[in-house]
């Protein structure tokens, strides 16, 4: 990111998560209601794990706010691990507990985790030093951060929202969905997906799984509505915001594939089924055309054209399975079947949360690029002149 930064830090089961994000201007009042929702989003859904049951995550902001508004300052946020409490003997930051800490050692590490190449790359003996900080527990910082950037979109009419495309067979193929579609997506449902018929085959699916002791995978799509034209750049590779935000969404844990609009459908077939035709006449106020259809996903180029930003994430399957995989047993260098820790059977609900976040930090990041500003009264000043500009072009 250029404009935004964004630092994490902690341990799945250490004391909490702090994240930092710097170059918010100032002037941004922060809807606190909206941060602890998107947290909570974060953590609903069938198939997860007994940690959320413990886990309530509250932000609780410890610097670059005044009375719940940014300072331009870095916004230090801290989130409490309340389960720490269970773990005190074993991941205190500061005390050594040897015998406790043997008792929880990992030492069969578990294939499809970054228990085996950080053991090796990081020369630690106990795996839970890998871990612990590999774990999808830090995405919780990057949510909170995330609903900052949201916050700051929303300023100027960009929503962001996501919806389970499919979860292991059930839905794999289906056609990229809408706005209209991910737009209804009921967040309480057990698995927010945008087919609400598929949802209890869908359940029953994650149940019976449970029941083998095995996981799934799935797709969730995030789509950020009302975009204006003109973000991003086509003029240097790093520029281009299609690389950008994918680089951002494949960083959600287990995130193995990503794909901007209808890109899978259409390379398996012609170019006159691929694009999306310009209705001449037809503008927005951000001086974009209408399209016929958005199968590009609302980038051409490397560059936003006007239509929704439409980005999918492809999730492998939860690495780790109550019944184990074929590993090794460190102590003994022998066959062992891979340790089981606390897991989910699937986590797409929470996934797509944290791919919104990522999608929403790059953008704010893009915007800020475009618009910039130290404030939020000279960003929107600036917004404003960009689209007029943009609206009046290509008449002198
Ligand atoms: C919200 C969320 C929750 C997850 N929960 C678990 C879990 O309980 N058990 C597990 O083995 N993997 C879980 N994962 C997946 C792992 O974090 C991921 O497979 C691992 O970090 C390796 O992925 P990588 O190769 O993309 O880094 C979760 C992922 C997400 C996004």
């Amino acid at each position: 990111m250029r404009r935004l930064r964004l630092t994490t830090a902690g341990e799945s089961h250490g004391p909490g998560l702090t994240a930092v994000l710097t170059g918010v201007p100032a002037g941004l009042e922060i809807d606190f209601d909206f941060v602890a929702r998107d947290l909570a989003r974060r953590q609903h859904g069938h198939g997860r794990g007994h940690r959320m049951k413990i886990e309530r995550d509250e932000v609780e902001f410890r610097g670059g706010l005044r009375g719940g508004e940014s300072l331009g300052s870095p916004i230090a946020m801290w989130i409490e691990n309340r389960d720490h409490k269970n773990w005190n003997q074993v991941m205190s930051p500061v005390v050594n507990n040897p015998d406790q800490s043997e008792k929880r050692r990992l030492h069969s590490p578990r294939p499809g985790h970054a228990d085996l190449a950080g053991g090796l790359k990081y020369l630690r003996r106990d795996l839970r030093d890998v871990l612990e900080r590999a774990s999808a527990r830090e995405s919780a910082a990057r949510v909170a951060a995330g609903a900052i950037a949201k916050i700051l979109l929303r300023r100027f009419g960009i929503e962001i929202k996501s919806g389970v495309r499919s979860l292991g067979p059930v839905g794999a193929g289906r056609p990229t969905p809408t706005w209209a579609e991910i737009d209804q997506v009921d967040d309480r449902s057990p698995l927010r997906a945008v087919d609400r018929e598929l949802e209890p085959e869908m359940v029953a699916l994650v149940d019976r799984m449970k029941a083998e002791g095995d996981t799934l995978g799935g797709s969730v799509t995030v789509i950020a509505h009302n975009v204006p034209a003109g973000l991003g750049s086509h003029v240097q590779w790093d520029d281009k915001l299609d690389g950008r935000l994918c680089r951002a969404v494949m960083s959600v844990p287990a995130v193995k594939a990503v794909e901007i609009g209808s890109a899978l459908t259409v390379s398996n077939g012609s170019g006159s089924e691929a694009h999306d035709g310009i209705e001449a006449g037809k503008r927005g106020d951000d001086g974009s055309w209408a399209r016929t259809t958005n199968r590009a996903g609302g980038l051409e180029g490397g560059v936003t054209n006007g239509q929704d930003v439409v980005i999918t994430a492809y999730k492998k399957p939860i690495s780790t399975l109550l019944k184990g995989l074929p590993s090794v047993d460190l102590d003994t260098l022998k066959a062992h079947r891979s340790q089981y820790e606390r897991s989910d059977v699937t986590a797409l609900p929470a996934a797509g949360v944290i791919a919104e976040s990522m999608v929403a930090l790059i953008l704010a990041d893009a915007l800020l690029e475009k618009i910039g500003g130290d404030s939020m009264t000279e960003l929107e000043a600036h917004f404003q002149a960009t689209q007029a500009l943009q609206r009046t072009w290509p008449s002198r």
